[in-house]
């Protein structure tokens, strides 16, 4: 199981990166809005740092939505960089960049995907990653564990060879049920995957070892 940090925030990747368990990192739109990144020279000197930071997969979304636009967005992006994957969304203009990006040895990412249909599609065109996102459809009232647990057994039928990479993850239970269900890679913000750490009995253990420790040195 690989672990990603969902984050354009240089400190929390830092931070992730520190406990030695990263595996990349994915980014987007909003959350390079979030930083105050704009502008393509400055969008192109982030994705480097990142990458620098890195020992992974770092995933760049493209803003056209035409195919032509997105190709060309896309050969742009991956030239900065060898660990930069193409993060594309999952429109029919989408799947079509896909597989041309894909068939030019580009890792690709296929974005904003909320069925299955949208999965096997992504896979079909040779998708690098495929990003279900769980906590947006929560949001809506539904399971997203269900489209992941289908989307695992679907790719399971075909062996496709598309990672699953589950996307919007909002606590940590998320990432306990997509362990679970098998999934390639966790996107998560910092917060749920350092809560992944978090039990009462781990603090008092060690309170109890440290005083247990001290009252013998007496
Ligand atoms: C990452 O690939 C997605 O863009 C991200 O997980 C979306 O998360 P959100 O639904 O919390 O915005």
């Amino acid at each position: 199981m690989k672990f990603f940090i969902d984050t354009a925030n240089i400190d929390e990747i830092t931070e992730a990166g520190s406990l030695g368990i990263l595996d990349g990192v994915t980014t987007n739109p909003s959350l390079m809005a979030k930083e105050g990144i704009s502008g393509e020279e400055n969008i192109i000197k982030h994705y480097e740092t990142i990458c620098n930071i890195v020992d992974g997969h770092v995933s760049a979304e493209v803003i056209a939505t035409d195919m032509d636009g997105m190709i060309d967005e896309g050969l742009k992006l991956a030239s900065i960089h060898s660990q930069i994957v193409v993060k594309v969304p999952a429109t029919a203009n989408g799947i079509k960049a896909i597989n041309h990006l894909s068939h030019k040895g580009i890792k690709t990412n296929c974005t904003l995907v909320f069925s299955t249909g949208q999965a096997i599609l992504a896979a079909k065109a040779g998708a690098t990653y495929v990003s279900p996102f769980i906590g947006r459809i929560d949001d809506m009232n539904y399971n997203g564990m269900d489209l992941i647990d289908q989307m695992v057994q679907v790719y399971h039928n075909y062996e496709f060879e598309t990672q699953i990479l589950a996307a919007s993850i909002r606590n940590t239970r998320h990432i306990i049920e997509c362990a679970e269900a098998g999934v390639d890679v966790v996107t998560s913000p910092l917060k749920p995957l350092k809560g992944l750490l978090k039990h009462p009995l781990t603090d008092i253990g060690l309170e109890k070892f440290l005083a247990d420790h001290k009252k013998a040195q007496q």
